[in-house]
């Protein structure tokens, strides 16, 4: 049993293979939190200590012991307006204007296995899960909280989110609904965040935290370039290979906030969820109201050894069974090689040529469809262009699968152009506040997928596009924030409810497509990696990761990327040099090696490629296959720390049972005369010996990760080493 109950004490234990977490019910019925972090025996309430701190007030119950207080006790779900001055997670507006939720125990219950989320992408049951609900009432207003907890002993993942239900007589407004909070009354933290741009996402930075509240989220209406729903909290000691490390993800696409309290006594409190900004949530009495699930794991080996949690639990609880074991095809996307300049004819040269690479899948991105000769018009209008084509989606598909290739298209659902029949047809179906001109980006508006009709709409827009041609695949774009989140549809007390409200269309969208048609694959993407999120990944089993396609920079973005989420999950391709993004040139090995480490292809015209460059792209083509399963699923190392000041990137992958590993290293900056690139190797056995493929030399795992290994100097510019070793007897 991972969770257990303990009768006197009052105690709840959930346990996982190397972690423990543990909360109490205390006096008054108020639920403290006792512990999370690596596996110990016994119950930890002998770490609560109170004492009259002054101006923290007492509950009414308790008033006599001036010691206990909500504002000095660590919570388990802190509430609002009650004397806890930390972070809320939870704020609710009642009928008569008051703003206090105090919520304490009821009951609590234990069962197998876990429930799905509805409407809501979730971390999807393994053998082993277990799920404890913690009902919470607030006996004035009627308002409770069900904590629900699913715990994945074999991945040391505890998966939360909160079920709020109006049991009282009238309605009441939720201002706030986190999905998990959890107090570290004890230990000094830094927090690890990943903020970007378009072009640059996922860039980890290190934070000491200061007193008070640090945030990190976003209210773009998207997980957002410019700051991933991810968070680690770790020890200020901790490295890449030891120390604890606590990662907390939210399996959500919309807007969302990661915030850190470190209080007046040095506790830190983290809390997580949908964005209060903007967000009121009306329940009528009677009514309920899902939080997204938020992926709590620590590791006590480092930041690898946390992303290595993570990395398992995405390929094998949130990607779709079907993906799970499936080699992911080889695609050429015509993006950088046409952008909206091509024709049936054009796409089919280049699908011939790719096809005699090796590449398995061509990918037609934007432009196909409606009046699109540029950004500025046409979303919304998924009606084949057969004009621009030279002839139907279901010829063009047909002939690409004769020559032996699949067939993906770009779709981008959720916007709509001002320019397009859909537009003129129905203004209101974008999201416009009133009386307002929008604010347009990329001259389109965002569609309101809180409304059934457009839902519905796109569905069939969608599925007349899919119904008539031979489509293996789908990029599913998203490319701008959203602005004046304002629902036609919808009353004026209820806009607050906007937001969530369209990420819920457009999951529903993807569920529906995907029960109609199983074997589609969807590439999430939203300008790059916009919108890389677990979220996505319940549904999008690959993401692209970044419009940056230098692979020098794709270095940073990918290795970013990495802290949360598995190499499986990042689109990665080649694509021509210079760079369109950069202007750099970087070596095709180099550019091979760095998109082999993600599902990988190519973005480039494959008729421009030198013949020399085309026998480079068929060796690589063969090298992704062979490797693909160790890259797929194999673990995953970073082996050069952040801001060590190397000037060289490296990492590696080594096979579950330890009897392969390849390792990667690109040089980032060349000089003369220098010293030769070290690293030491990680997750080989010790004890096992290893063959350098292609030199035959063999090498103690052990000396490979003690002594370590070193590289020839490098020759010109971004040069990249790759060396396979594979276990041999001895
Ligand atoms: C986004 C994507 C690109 C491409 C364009 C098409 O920017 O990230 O890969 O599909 O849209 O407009």
């Amino acid at each position: 049993m991972s969770i257990a109950y303990h009768e006197e004490s009052r105690v709840i234990s959930l346990r996982t293979a190397h972690q423990l977490y543990q909360m109490k019910v205390a006096e008054g019925n108020v639920l403290l939190h006792l512990y999370y972090g690596p596996a110990a025996e016994g119950e930890m309430g002998y770490l609560l200590r109170t004492a009259n701190r002054g101006f923290c007030g007492n509950p009414y119950e308790q008033r006599h012991d001036r010691g206990f207080s909500l504002d000095t006790l660590p919570q388990e779900y802190s509430g609002s307006g009650v004397g806890d001055y930390r972070l809320s997670a939870v704020r609710a507006v009642a009928a008569d204007g008051s703003r206090s939720v105090d919520l304490r125990y009821v009951s609590h219950r234990i069962e197998a296995g876990r429930a799905e989320l509805p409407g809501l992408p979730f971390v999807r049951a393994a053998e082993d899960t277990e799920t404890l609900v913690v009902t919470l009432r607030d006996s004035v207003t009627g308002l409770r909280a069900e904590l629900r907890y699913h715990v994945f002993p074999g991945h040391d993942v505890i998966v939360r989110s909160v079920r709020l239900v109006n049991e009282g007589t009238r309605p009441l407004v939720i201002g706030k609904a986190a999905s998990a909070c959890v107090d570290f009354p004890y230990g000094d933290f830094d927090v690890l965040h990943f903020h970007g741009r378009h072009n640059m996402e996922r860039m980890p930075e290190r934070v000491r935290l200061p007193r008070g509240v640090t945030a990190f989220g976003s209210t773009r209406g998207m997980s957002s370039h410019q700051s991933n729903p991810y968070i680690i909290l770790r020890d200020r000691r901790a490295t890449e290979t030891a120390g604890d490390c606590y990662g907390f993800m939210l399996v959500y696409s919309g807007n969302h906030l990661e915030e850190i309290e470190v209080d007046q006594l040095g506790g830190t409190r983290v809390v997580a969820g949908i964005h209060p900004e903007g967000f009121a949530w009306t329940l009528d009495p009677g009514e309920r109201f899902d939080t997204p699930e938020c992926i709590l794991s620590h590791s006590a080996e480092g930041l690898n050894g946390l992303s290595r949690q993570f990395h398992n639990l995405i390929r094998e609880q949130v990607i779709a069974p079907r993906w799970r074991e499936a080699r992911r095809p080889v695609l050429i996307n015509s993006w950088e090689a046409a952008y909206f300049d091509f024709d049936a004819a054009k796409i089919l040269r280049f699908a011939q040529s790719a096809r005699e690479l090796g590449v398995e899948m061509l990918v037609l991105d934007d432009g196909w469809f409606g009046k699109r000769d540029d950004d500025n018009s046409g979303l919304g209008d998924w009606t084949v262009n057969e004009k621009k084509l030279g002839c139907s989606m279901g010829e063009l598909s047909a002939q690409i699968h004769a020559l032996g290739l699949r067939f993906g298209l770009w779709f981008e659902p959720e916007m709509i152009s001002e320019d397009s029949d859909l537009y003129r047809a129905h203004p209101d179906w974008a999201l416009c506040d009133p009386d307002r001109k929008p604010m347009l980006s990329r001259n389109q508006l965002v569609l309101d997928l809180s409304r059934q009709d457009v839902v519905d709409y796109l569905f069939g827009a969608l599925c007349a596009v899919l119904d008539h041609a031979q489509i293996d695949y789908v990029k599913w774009d998203f490319n701008r924030s959203v602005a004046n989140c304002y629902s036609h549809a919808l009353p004026a007390d209820r806009q607050g409810e906007t937001a969530h409200r369209c990420m819920l269309g457009t999951y529903q969208l993807l569920s529906r497509l995907l029960a109609r048609y199983p074997e589609l694959m969807i590439e999430g993407c939203s300008g790059g990696g916009g919108r890389f999120d677990a979220g996505m990944l319940f549904y999008c089993p690959q993401i692209w990761c970044s419009d940056d396609t230098d692979a020098v920079e794709r270095l940073e973005i990918q290795r970013g990327t990495s802290y949360g989420y598995p190499v499986s999950a990042m689109g990665a391709h080649v694509s021509a040099v210079p760079n369109h993004q950069t202007g750099r040139v970087v070596p095709m090995r180099t550019r091979g090696i760095v998109a082999q480490s993600g599902t990988f292809g190519y973005e480039l015209n494959p008729n421009a490629l030198t013949d020399a460059e085309k026998e480079e792209v068929k060796a690589q083509i063969a090298d992704y296959r062979r490797y693909a399963r160790l890259v797929m699923h194999g673990d995953y190392y970073r082996l050069t720390e952040l801001d060590d000041g190397k000037e060289f990137s490296a990492w590696m992958f080594v096979a579950r049972d330890g009897g392969e590993a390849l390792v990667n290293l690109v040089v980032t900056h060349v000089r003369a005369n220098d010293a030769f690139p070290w690293i030491r190797l990680r997750g080989l056995i010790p004890e096992a010996c290893y063959r350098l493929e292609g030199s035959g030399e063999i090498y103690a795992g052990s000396a490979l990760m003690a002594a370590g290994i070193s590289f020839p100097a490098a020759a010109g510019e971004y040069a990249a080493h790759q060396l396979h070793f594979v276990r041999v007897e001895g």
